[in-house]
């Protein structure tokens, strides 16, 4: 058997530590770490205990199971097609955002269907889910409701009622008491998950656990939560603003990065299948500091609007403010444009925004970025109807972007009338697109004088 030690784990990243410190050395949190008690595993494995044997892979059935369906259709697709029996799903996203929301959505929709659910609240009463579920209209015979926050007697419940779908509210609530650490804490969420994960393996329900995610976006607890459920959906999106995207960051039984988009509407999550005008602002025409460009999010295309506005800075050192976009991306962007398009961008305030809130995180929406800013800082309009794409390198080189074909695709669908694009990809194209211009560049320099010259 191996000793108990203890060790000092990170709240927000899950690092652990021999000792206290009061910074953790891989994500430079100050004040996060937390004692907490850990067996080693032993070094050598034992065959003991379980009596799994080697056997031929074709010799074992594949999954021939229907999925569950919740009838949600943006769900169903983000997950994969629906629920895998046995599988553990975590469903991450900031407090307020419509997690508790959307899976009671979900548990409707299977109780609707005449299959048995269970909703395990932490958070809040059962008054309180009982008041949500009449906002939106949720009475279904077979949705149970337990509010419960021990692990044991939870996964006791479970075993009990062997609900079709069971959603434990939140993953940060829960705790056993032989953790020894307060609900919430690293090893907590760890042991609590591990045993909910086991549960969902052992009895075939389909378990959701709903976790919080911490101001840098991981989900708060140990990153090794997210190594042991099957899916992560991160639901992200600005709680200001209608529109919510629920992303498939991991998926053992489906693609990751497939997106499904929600509009959070007084009743309740509706689906968005229309994506035309939902992440680009209504404009009268042209604007200076806003460029649009056809982002990829799994396999769909979204038409995203970045906005930037550059304003000369009254004292000391410029503030560079960015929500949508990474920050670091866009400070090399700055540079570049800086040295290599001749912006003297030192000495102004900059301020980058993606609307609706959303989070776009590849690199094809540089030269959008770079356009939004640029305009902003000459004050030229970039014309209503073009998009950009390309990511940006150091030397100020436009470079190729993936899937070009169905950004463009989308684009002219969507009735857009230019684009500019890297000539890197131009080969890739094999046709045209119907009332699409489109404007090949190489240079950040060259692309910046067909959208704003
Ligand atoms: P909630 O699902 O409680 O978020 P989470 O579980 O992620 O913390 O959703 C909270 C927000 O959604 C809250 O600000 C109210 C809003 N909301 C609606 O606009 N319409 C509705 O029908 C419901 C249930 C919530
Ligand atoms: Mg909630």
């Amino acid at each position: 058997m191996a000793k108990k030690r203890t060790v000092f784990g990170c709240q927000q990243c899950g690092h652990q530590a021999p000792r206290w410190l009061g910074r953790c050395p891989e994500c430079g949190e100050w004040d996060s770490l937390v004692e907490e008690s850990f067996t080693p595993p032993s070094a050598t494995a034992k065959l003991t205990g379980r009596d799994a044997k080697p056997q031929a892979l074709s010799s074992i059935a594949p999954i021939t199971e229907p999925r569950l369906r919740c009838g949600i259709g943006e769900l169903d697709r983000v997950l994969g097609g629906g629920l895998v029996s046995g599988s553990a799903v975590l469903v991450g996203g900031d407090p307020g955002i419509g997690k508790s929301t959307l899976l009671l959505q979900a548990c409707q929709g299977f109780s609707l269907q005449g299959l048995r659910t269970l909703y395990v609240t932490g958070e809040e009463s059962l008054m309180q889910v009982k008041l949500r579920s009449e906002r939106l209209g949720v009475c279904a015979e077979g949705l149970l409701v337990l509010a419960e926050t021990s692990a044991d007697a939870i996964a006791a419940h479970i075993q009990a009622v062997k609900p079709d779908f069971a959603v434990v509210d939140s993953i940060q609530m829960v705790f056993k008491p032989d953790v020894g650490s307060a609900p919430g804490s690293v090893a907590q969420v760890r042991d609590s998950s591990a045993q909910l994960v086991q549960l969902a393996k052992a009895t075939g329900v389909p378990i959701a656990l709903i976790g919080h995610v911490t101001k840098q976006g991981a989900i708060a607890g140990p990153r090794i939560l997210e190594h042991m459920v099957d899916t992560v959906l991160y639901f992200e999106g600005d709680r200001f603003h209608s529109y919510r995207l629920l992303r498939a960051v991991k998926n053992r039984f489906g693609p990751t990065n497939e997106i499904g988009v929600f509009e959070m509407r007084a009743s309740g999550l509706a689906e968005v299948s229309d994506l035309a005008g939902v992440f680009v602002s209504h404009r009268r025409g042209a604007v200076s500091g806003s460029a649009v460009v056809p982002t990829l999010e799994g396999t769909r295309v979204l038409l995203v609007e970045v906005q930037a506005l550059v304003a000369r800075a009254n004292f000391g050192t410029p503030e560079r403010k960015v929500s949508g976009l990474d920050r670091n991306r866009v400070a090399m962007l700055l540079a570049v444009l800086d040295k290599r398009a001749e912006l003297l961008l030192a000495g102004h305030d900059v301020f980058v925004n993606v609307v609706g809130g959303v989070r776009v995180v590849e690199p094809a929406a540089d030269l959008a970025a770079a356009i939004a800013i640029a305009s902003s800082f000459t004050d030229r309009p970039v014309p209503a109807e073009l998009v950009a794409i390309g990511e940006i390198g150091l030397a100020g080189e436009v470079r190729g972007v993936s899937q070009l074909e169905a950004r463009l695709h989308q684009a002219a669908k969507l009735g857009w009338k230019r684009a500019i694009v890297p000539r890197d990809s131009a080969r890739t194209l094999s046709r045209r697109f119907e009332g699409l211009e489109l404007i090949f560049v190489d240079a950040l320099a060259e692309a910046l004088e067909a959208a704003t010259g």
